[in-house]
C-alpha cells in the first residue's frame, strides 16, 4: 500500500472536500461581502477532467474514501454531472456527496443521482422568506424549497439541512425550523458560526453556541444524545421528542466547531477551486497542484506534493489562542 495522507499529529485524511467554484448565486452575510467578490476566471478553475484526475490520484495513491463537492455553489458548474459521472466511474469509487444551496436542483437532481451522486447537504438557515432574504441578500427561498423537493423526488437520501445561526437574525426561529425539518424527514444540523465572514462581524462573545442551541431547543423538545460512535463526524447527534407529548420525532445534529472543536479527529483535506491543497479551513498556506497537473507531472509526483502539504496540517484551528488570525479568504473562496 502507498503511504496515506498523514500529518505529524497522527491523523490520516480520508475525506476530500473539493471546491468546484468560488462563485455563488447567494450572498450570505457570514460567507461573502455584500459587494460580492472578484470571482476566478474560468481558466483558473480546475476543469472537469482535472477534477476527476485529482480525485483518482486521491483514491488510488492517498487513501481517500469520500469526496464532497462544495463551493461557492457547485450547482453553478454546468459540468457537475460530468464530474460526478467521472468520479463514479473510477475503479475505486469513493462515496460522493454535495454541499449546495439547492437553487436549480429541482431540474438537475435526477440527472445528478443517475451520474452517481450519493448524498446532499443543503445550506438553509431560515424558512421565513424575510429572514432568508436578510441573511442571503437574495429573495430566493422559494427556489431553495423547490430544489429540496426535487432532490427528494429524485430519491436522494438522506437530505441534511445545514443552518448557521446568527444572533438576532435567525436564532429565535430555531424551534420552528427544527419542527419544519422533522415534519419533512430532513436532518437538521445546527452549526456554530466560525470566523470566516468577509465583513469580520463574527464575535466570540455574541456568537450562538452549541450550549445556547441546546437551551433553546429544550423549551419545546427533549434531546437525548445518540450513543453511536461519532467516528470523526463533526455533528453530535441527538434523538428528538416533543416535550409536551413525549412523541419521538427524529434526530438533530449540532456542529460545535468553535466551542467543542473536533480538530483532533479531523480526517479532512481540501482542494480549492483553483487546485490548491488546503489542509484546514484555517490554514495560512495553500499548496498548488494545478501547475504540476498542467505541466504534465505524473500521478505519483502530484500525490507526493499533496502528501508533503498534508504533513504540515496544524493541530487545530486555534480559535481560542491569543494569536489567532482569521483567514484572509472568506468561506466562499476557501470552499465550504
Ligand atoms: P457529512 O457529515 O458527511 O454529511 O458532511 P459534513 O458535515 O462534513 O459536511 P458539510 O459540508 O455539510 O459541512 C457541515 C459544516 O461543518 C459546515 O457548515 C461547516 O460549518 C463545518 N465544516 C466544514 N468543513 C469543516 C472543516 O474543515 N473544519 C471545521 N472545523 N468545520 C468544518
Ligand atoms: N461558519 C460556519 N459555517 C459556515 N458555512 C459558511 N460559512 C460559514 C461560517 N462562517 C457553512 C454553510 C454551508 C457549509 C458548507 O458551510 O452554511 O452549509
Ligand atoms: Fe454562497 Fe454558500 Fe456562502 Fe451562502 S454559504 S454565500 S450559498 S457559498
Amino acid at each position: 500500500a502507498t503511504p496515506a495522507l498523514a500529518d505529524r499529529f497522527g491523523r490520516e485524511a480520508t475525506d476530500l472536500r473539493l471546491s468546484l467554484t468560488d462563485f455563488c448565486n447567494l450572498r450570505c452575510t457570514y460567507c461573502m461581502p455584500a459587494s460580492g467578490m472578484v470571482f476566478l476566471p474560468k481558466d483558473q478553475l480546475l476543469s472537469a477532467e482535472e477534477v476527476v484526475r485529482l480525485v483518482r490520484i486521491g483514491v488510488e495513491h492517498l487513501g481517500i474514501e469520500q469526496v464532497r463537492f462544495t463551493g461557492g455553489e457547485p450547482l453553478t458548474r454546468p459540468d457537475l454531472e460530468q464530474i460526478i459521472a467521472g468520479v463514479a466511474a473510477l475503479e475505486q469509487r469513493p462515496d460522493i456527496s454535495l454541499t449546495t444551496n439547492a437553487i436549480g436542483l429541482d431540474h438537475r437532481a435526477a440527472r445528478l443521482r443517475e451520474a452517481g451522486l450519493d448524498r446532499i447537504n443543503v445550506s438553509l438557515d431560515s424558512v421565513v422568506s424575510e429572514t432568508f432574504e436578510r441573511l442571503t441578500r437574495r429573495p430566493l427561498l422559494h427556489r431553495v424549497l423547490a430544489g429540496i423537493d426535487g432532490a427528494r423526488a429524485a430519491g436522494l437520501s438522506p437530505i441534511k439541512i445545514n443552518a448557521v445561526l446568527l444572533p438576532g437574525v435567525n436564532d429565535h426561529e430555531l424551534p420552528d425550523l427544527l419542527d419544519w425539518c422533522l415534519d419533512r424527514d430532513l436532518q437538521l444540523r445546527v452549526i456554530e458560526q466560525m470566523p470566516l465572514d468577509a465583513d469580520h462581524i463574527w464575535e466570540r462573545d455574541t456568537m450562538v453556541t452549541a450550549g445556547d442551541v441546546q437551551g433553546m431547543l429544550a423549551e419545546r423538545f427533549l434531546l437525548a444524545p445518540v450513543s453511536e460512535a461519532r467516528d470523526g463526524a463533526p455533528a453530535e447527534l441527538f434523538e428528538v421528542a416533543d416535550r409536551a407529548t413525549g412523541r419521538p420525532r427524529g434526530r438533530v445534529g449540532i456542529i460545535a466547531s468553535v466551542t467543542r472543536p473536533f480538530c483532533a479527529d479531523c480526517r479532512r483535506t481540501r482542494l480549492t477551486a483553483e487546485g490548491r491543497v488546503r489542509t484546514c479551513l484555517f490554514s495560512r498556506e495553500e499548496t498548488d497542484l494545478r501547475a504540476a497537473l498542467r505541466s504534465g507531472a505524473d500521478d505519483e509526483h502530484i500525490a507526493q506534493i499533496w502528501r508533503a502539504a498534508q504533513w504540515g496540517k496544524k493541530a487545530g484551528h486555534g480559535m481560542d489562542r491569543a494569536d489567532f488570525v482569521q483567514p484572509e479568504r472568506p468561506m466562499s473562496a476557501i470552499g465550504g
